[in-house]
């Protein structure tokens, strides 16, 4: 064999080097559920808990820290804070869209928009971008300028400053935008996205992680709003983007039925406004109406002599709702008893079932028990304990509520009737939809004056009362 000479070996030598430093391709299994990471392939996410979903991906190395916020940046006293930075917001068009963001797009903001499919997430961004007077761009990766052009025919709006933009490819995007310098950015959907910066799948955890820290930097570098369309797995959350929740600034959530018409928008998060706001829309055939007084449609026409309905006052977020409790309580005919509870948490049914039957003494476990708040809405407030309570006493009595009451307490595992938060508000909600009473707990009006409010407010104590008043 011939020995090769020193400057034959070298290149071979210099690939061997520069293979040794070249750094290793780090790849990390995510679980495509719930976003969780694990260094090695698990069967069962420890974190979820679902079975084989762990997928191995390359990570990048792209961190997104806070270099975003300006060089020039220095400390500053708290008290000059707001004054110097106070938000600039622009309204969206759409009031009740508004009232979720907190009042109005934050400029720089990133907004996630999570929905399960044909909820009316692209509907209710293009009816936002049609409408909007300012410049919007309006990026799908789902469909085709066409299809999104037949869309905004149907809601019948068309606007000159609203621009379309079918691609995937992040830079493409981001170059595009910069060009085009529109004043709202809409993404239609996150998991369509793909970054070149990383090999990973379109939709897969790395990518959707990646796309959204890119687009968060460009928001704050160049403080235009974002808004991201979200798809949710099948369980409700916003699974996938669910590794964005931490990263964006607000998370909205479009939430209803899709056989019914009335859809609900949802605040989980947000860094500049309340939780757990509400807007409400229907959506027609020419797209998604704004509902500005829910309660109206909430609470259906009174039939005099039906029994096992009540009306409560609830709360979502800062808005109050008067909704409808039905109650079906009939003798089971065979097995065992049926609990059933539709837009209602099912354990805290079982609870106000073992307190009517312990406290008031009726019978229940002979009986098959169906709930319903009307509407198709998804309550978890408290304050409707009380009117369930009446519900399910005057199913299975049988016995209507005569006059037209509205009930506001939490009920104990004693049968005590407990006070609630912001119960003038309640009251105030039921007032205008013009009912004439409303049952509360005494707690409740000790610091309150009966007399402000314009309608009869009684108080009470125990459930006892309450149904010996009523039955
Ligand atoms: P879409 O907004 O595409 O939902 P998502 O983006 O969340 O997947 O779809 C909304 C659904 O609403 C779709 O089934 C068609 C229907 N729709 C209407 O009823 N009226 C309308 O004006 C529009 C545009 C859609
Ligand atoms: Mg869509």
């Amino acid at each position: 064999m011939e020995i090769p000479s020193i400057s034959d070996a070298l290149p071979f030598y210099l690939l061997k080097l520069s293979l040794q430093t070249m750094p290793k391709v780090k790849t990390v299994y995510f679980c495509q559920n719930c976003g969780a990471e694990s260094a090695k392939w698990v069967g069962r996410c420890t974190s979820c808990g679902a079975w084989n979903t762990y997928v191995e991906e390359v990570t990048s190395k792209t961190s997104y820290n806070v270099d975003f916020i300006s060089k020039k940046s220095k400390p500053i006293n708290i008290k000059e804070a707001f004054s110097e930075s106070g938000y600039a917001r622009i309204s969206s068009g759409l009031a009740e869209l508004d009232r979720v963001l907190g009042g109005g797009i934050v400029e720089g903001s990133l907004v996630l928009v999570g929905g399960e499919p044909g909820i009316g997430k692209s509907t209710i961004m293009l009816q936002m971008a049609v409408k909007h007077s300012k410049k919007v761009l309006y990026v799908s990766g789902e469909e085709s300028n066409e299809q999104i052009k037949m869309r905004s025919d149907r809601i019948g709006a068309s606007s000159e400053s609203c621009f379309l933009y079918a691609e995937t490819n992040l830079s493409e995007i981001l170059r595009a935008t910069e060009k085009l310098g529109p004043e709202i950015l809409i993404i239609d959907s996150i998991q369509t996205l793909h970054s070149d910066r990383i090999e990973a799948a379109v939709g897969s955890i790395s990518q959707v992680k990646e796309c959204g820290g890119q687009l968060l930097k460009f928001a704050k570098q160049k403080n235009i709003p974002i808004f991201l369309i979200g798809h949710v797995n099948k369980d409700g959350a916003i699974a996938g983007p669910k590794v964005l929740e931490h990263m964006v600034d607000t998370v909205l959530q479009f939430e209803g039925d899709r056989h019914h018409t009335y859809r609900m928008l949802r605040t989980i998060k947000n860094r500049f406004g309340s939780t757990s706001e509400l807007g409400m829309f229907e959506m027609r055939t020419n797209g998604l109406r704004e509902v500005t007084n829910p309660s109206e449609i909430l609470l259906s026409p009174r039939e005099p002599d039906l029994s096992g309905v009540a009306p409560g006052a609830t709360l979502e977020g800062s808005r109050p709702l008067i909704l409808e409790a039905q109650a079906l309580v009939s003798p089971t005919t065979y097995g065992n008893p049926q609990r059933s509870t539709t837009g209602y948490d099912h354990k805290r049914l079982m609870m106000l079932l073992a307190v009517v039957e312990k406290r008031i003494g009726v019978r229940l476990s002979g009986q098959d028990v169906f709930l319903n708040i009307a509407g198709g809405l998804k309550v978890q407030d408290t304050a409707l304990d009380l009117a369930i309570c009446t519900a399910l006493f005057s199913s299975f009595e049988d016995v209507p509520v005569k006059e037209e009451i509205c009930f506001a307490a939490e009920v104990g595992l004693g049968g005590e009737i407990r006070p609630v938060s912001r119960i003038e508000n309640r009251i105030n909600e039921a007032r205008k939809l013009g009912i004439k009473k409303m049952y509360v707990s005494k707690h409740n009006m000790k610091l309150q004056d009966a007399g402000q409010f314009k309608i009869e407010v009684k108080a009470f104590s125990k459930l006892n009362d309450v149904f010996r008043e009523l039955f």
